[in-house]
């Protein structure tokens, strides 16, 4: 996600990688997926909840680039949503 940034990708990234939101989904393409470690409870529980998931889906603040990963292409899906802004509801003064 850091190096997305870096190039002006447009991957939010709201919660700074504390998986706390799922505005940095991506599409691993399929011959690196299984090189990438298990995701953990945590991420499989937000994924679930973002929009237009996919078997390749994973959270790219997840992801840790190695020498392994070199050459590997991320899609972004059409739509994210953040949690906080999509649900908030400001409480009157
Ligand atoms: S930036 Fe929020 S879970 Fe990745």
């Amino acid at each position: 996600m850091y190096l997305a940034h870096r190039y002006g990708i447009e991957m939010e990234g709201a919660c700074e990688a504390s998986l706390a939101c799922t505005t940095c989904h991506v599409y691993v393409q399929s011959e690196y997926f299984d090189k990438l470690p298990p995701s953990e409870e945590k991420e499989d529980d937000l994924l679930d909840m973002a929009p237009f998931l996919k078997e390749n889906s994973r959270l790219g603040c997840q992801i840790t680039l190695t020498k392994d990963l070199e050459g590997m292409e991320l899609k972004l899906p059409k739509a994210t949503r953040n949690f906080y802004v999509d649900g908030h509801k400001p409480t009157p003064h």
